[in-house]
């Protein structure tokens, strides 16, 4: 592998990190722990993998119980809604317990919600036992800042506003063997009114198609069968970057590389989906069918208000022609309910577009008031009862429409992905069809990570149960 001066001088943190840790050991008698716990979203879990992989490359054992008591512990945070935030310093209060029991202990904290002043101004006031804090735009710096904590013994804080910097070949500690999420590109230009994202996340920039093709390459030949793309708005790829590829180009790519057998992707935005994606999507025997495709509103005024730049029925018309392309491709959604002057009327219409679009499934959110975004000081703030009383009218629906919608497949012979033991019965295992939808059927652990095909046996709503039949 060649590695450019960032990624060597990473590099050599990692090694005197490795020397550090190992004489720790010796010092002990016994090796050091780690904890990384994530927040968020698909970007924040593959960012978490990466914090893994050098915390194990330098010697951490992971502890995997729900105790936040290992030698290291990071949380790496979210803060698209308030309620993650407040997860975290719940659970941070905990922590300074466990800090006083352990003298090795060292806590961490990283990602979104670091990126906001008022949340550092805090920490700095009321957790003075947290040890490391930095952003997402310097978490490539990580084994530097690692060895900077456990060196210069005091609170290390250090935030980024933006970054140039390409660090893509540290190790990474994969979560699953035969699956991984794959960046192609890194924050946001859209500022939806309502949404933190961009703030914290910096400008939208793509990662060239070499360096994401290459990175495949490598997964595929350690075992990955299956691949998402991750990117806050994949139909957008390659705009900032001279004679990039486009999304469908780049997923014409991905379909060329030997051992990938499926291929997803998160979130394209509505505004910039192209007839070229879903000819190339429905051509494909790799790009799995299903699409998620946030609606956020069905109101037109409140769309107008979020700045998402569709109509309510430019959307209706796109999903419509998704499926003329694709019968039986799978749409899932995110709405959000209760955004600023957003009316009974408004909701009306929400529950109107879900109605004709028929999603596999919806995610809905309780709208959330985000420091310093457009939405925030709009005015006419939704009151809470009635938006309680709206959210409870669109899940209703959501989940009366996703039942119907799911059962198509029963009875249906479909090929799947074993992922996971079921928690609750370990005689059985949970997959993944290529809709997304999870299916439960009998099986054992050697059985991970291969395909099977799968009779459906019983539609519960959001998943299967099934026999497998070969
Ligand atoms: N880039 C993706 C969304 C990322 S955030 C997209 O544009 O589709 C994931 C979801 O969180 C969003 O789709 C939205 O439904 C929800 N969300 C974002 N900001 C929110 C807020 N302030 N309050 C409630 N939900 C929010
Ligand atoms: Fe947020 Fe909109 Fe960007 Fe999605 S597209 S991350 S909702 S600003
Ligand atoms: Fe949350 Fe950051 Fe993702 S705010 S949703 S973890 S990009």
């Amino acid at each position: 592998m060649i590695y450019n001066d960032d990624e060597l001088l990473q590099l050599d943190y990692i090694d005197k990190l490795r020397k550090l840790i190992y004489e720790k050991e010796q010092k002990l008698g016994r090796k050091l722990t780690c904890q990384v716990t994530t927040f968020g979203c698909q970007m924040n879990a593959r960012d978490s993998e990466k914090i893994l992989g050098i915390l194990k490359s330098v010697g951490f054992e992971e502890k995997i119980d729900e105790a936040d008591d290992a030698d290291f512990v990071i949380y790496n945070t979210c803060t698209v809604r308030d309620n993650a935030n407040q997860r975290v310093y719940g659970r941070l209060g905990a922590l300074k317990s466990h800090k006083k029991k352990n003298k090795e202990m060292k806590i961490a904290l990283c990602g979104c919600m670091m990126q906001e002043p008022s949340v550092i101004e805090k920490i700095k006031k009321s957790y003075p036992f947290v040890d490391l804090v930095f952003g997402t735009h310097n978490i490539f710096s990580f084994p530097e800042l690692l060895l900077r904590t456990y060196v210069e013994n005091k609170q290390v804080i250090e935030i980024w506003d933006s970054t140039d910097k390409v660090v893509e070949r540290l190790p990474v500690a994969r979560k699953y063997k035969f699956k991984s999420g794959v960046n192609i590109m890194f924050g946001c230009n859209n500022f939806c009114t309502y949404c933190i994202v961009p703030y914290v996340r910096g400008r939208e920039r793509s990662r060239r198609h070499e360096e994401i093709i290459e990175e495949i390459k490598r997964l595929a030949d350690d075992g990955v069968k299956e691949v998402m793309l991750l990117g806050q708005n994949v139909n957008s790829y390659g705009n900032n970057l001279d004679n990039e590829v486009s999304f469908p180009e780049l997923l014409k790519m991905v379909e060329e590389v030997e051992g990938i057998e499926r291929i997803r992707f998160m979130t394209s935005h509505p505004k910039d989906l192209s007839d070229e994606l879903i000819e190339v999507m429905a051509n494909s025997k790799k790009i799995c069918k299903h699409i998620h495709l946030p609606l956020q509103s069905g109101s037109t005024e409140v769309l107008r208000r979020m700045n998402r730049r569709y109509t309510k029925e430019q959307y209706l018309a796109l999903v419509e022609k998704i499926r003329k392309a694709m019968p039986d491709i799978s749409i899932t959604t995110d709405i959000i309910v209760g955004f600023p002057g957003e009316t009974y009327e408004d909701v009306l219409e929400t529950i109107d577009v879900i109605k004709k679009a028929k999603y596999d499934n919806a995610f809905t959110f309780i709208y959330s008031k985000r420091t310093d975004t457009p939405a925030a000081s709009m005015p006419d703030q939704v009151p809470l009862e009635d938006v309680k009383k709206h959210f409870d009218m669109v899940l209703s629906t959501v989940q009366e429409m996703a039942k119907e919608r799911t059962a198509r497949f029963e009875n249906r012979v479909v090929r799947v992905l074993c992922e996971e033991i079921n928690e609750q019965d370990d005689s059985y295992l949970d997959g993944r069809m290529s809709s997304n939808t999870v299916v439960h059927f009998k099986g054992d652990s050697s059985m991970i990570g291969s395909f099977v095909n799968v009779k459906l046996t019983k539609c519960h709503g959001f998943y299967y149960d099934g026999d497998v039949v070969d």
